[in-house]
């Protein structure tokens, strides 16, 4: 960042998600003048129809340990995060600490689940393994294919609707001023809006998930849409009630997550490379039906709310892109499957920036300068 960026200068945000209110609302709170530029903040995009998971341990694989450590810090982060953030909105930002469960079905489930909790105690970050019956024990609604598991208690949730709306709160009490016209793209003291129009701003900040690579030269080519399609299911009178925890699954090789909510629960999701194809298919919806079925048959009894599509920010190497892209135009997109989680140490990283500061050193792993050879 250039040395004169000071507090009081003019900050763009564009993108009203998860990220784009959190850089906006720290940012605002800390003296800069923000102007968050979003034809629907806090409604749009990947984190409206998120389930909310904050688990950087069981979304952990082989091979992708610098996702695990940004995301372990990020997590560290969380609590202090919605306090702040509830002080300031007035407003619960939902965040559940109730843990989280990773069960299996079959055999090859199990002994992928294996696999996880070596790597995991390789890591120094052992978690316990269960039985499906200490698992039952545990979460009643959990069915009898259930065979086994991990209780991975450290990994959270968040209601991601509770909380945007609380950050939308926030950044209204701290005076951010709201742009609702749409973007075309960004560069170095301008963000061009597709009215031809333009906001003038000392620094950019491109926090619009999927839809960045699109916004500024230097990002073409690093950010795709992964598509995702996410289900949400209420609790009628007379069912089961949603567990209490976290539950992911292994189905037959297929994942499935259970984000409890206070009605019911999130079921996600499907994964696929299609573009922003934005139809919830016929396929992914009884896919993830059937397999969440197979965790907790009391499902059957719930009301289907809601089918969605999302788009995730996709990477290269599944990390994201925080960091100067050009003179004064910042990003903090590719946060993939953890927007929500990354959320509070990509704000502070962004802050940092802004004020000339050091980012926190887990967020370097970010530093969009490592994969200038791909945008090449
Ligand atoms: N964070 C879970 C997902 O992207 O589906």
């Amino acid at each position: 960042m250039s040395s004169d960026v000071v507090v009081g200068s003019r900050v763009a945000v564009v993108g009203g998600g998860v990220v784009g209110l959190s850089a906006a609302w720290l940012a605002a709170s800390s003296g800069f003048a923000v102007t968050l530029v979003d034809p629907c903040p806090a409604r749009g995009g990947a984190s409206w129809v998120a389930g909310g998971m904050l688990a950087p341990v069981t979304e952990a694989w082989p091979g992708e340990e610098a996702v695990l450590a940004l995301g372990s810090d990020s997590l560290a982060r969380w609590p202090d995060f919605a306090a702040r953030l509830r002080a300031d909105s007035g407003a619960d930002p939902g965040l559940d600490e109730a843990g989280t469960l990773v069960v299996a079905v079959d055999g090859a489930d199990a002994e992928v689940l294996r696999v996880l909790a070596d790597h995991l105690a390789g890591l120094g970050r052992a978690v316990r393994s269960l039985t499906g019956r200490e698992l039952r024990r545990l979460e009643p609604g959990l069915g009898p294919s259930v065979r086994c598991g991990l209780d991975v208690p450290g990994d959270l949730a968040v209601d991601n609707r509770a909380l945007l709306t609380a950050l939308l709160a926030a950044c209204e009490r701290r005076g951010v001023r709201f742009d609702r016209r749409r973007v075309a793209s960004v560069d170095t003291g301008r963000v061009h809006l597709d009215d031809g129009s333009t906001v003038d701003t000392d620094v950019v900040v491109v926090c619009a998930g999927a839809w960045s690579g699109s916004l500024h030269p230097a990002l073409a080519g690093l950010i795709r849409p992964v598509k995702g399609e996410i289900l949400r299911l209420r609790a009628r009178r007379g069912a089961l009630p949603p567990p209490s925890r976290t539950v992911r699954a292994l189905v037959e090789g297929r994942p499935a997550y259970l984000v409890p909510r206070r009605d019911g629960l999130v079921l996600g999701a499907t994964q696929y490379e299609a573009g922003f194809d934005a139809d919830v298919t016929v396929g992914g919806v009884r896919d993830l039906l059937r397999d969440a079925e197979r965790v907790m048959p009391g499902l059957a009894e719930y009301a289907l709310d809601e089918a969605v599509t999302g788009f995730r920010a996709g990477s290269p190497d599944n990390l994201p892109l925080i960091g100067e892209v050009a003179p004064g135009v910042l990003v903090a997109a590719g946060h993939h499957r953890n927007g929500l989680l990354l959320a509070p140490v990509t704000a502070e990283a962004v802050l940092a920036m802004l004020r000339g500061d050091v980012p926190p050193e887990s967020a370097r792993v970010a530093d969009p300068a490592r994969l200038a050879a791909v945008s090449r």
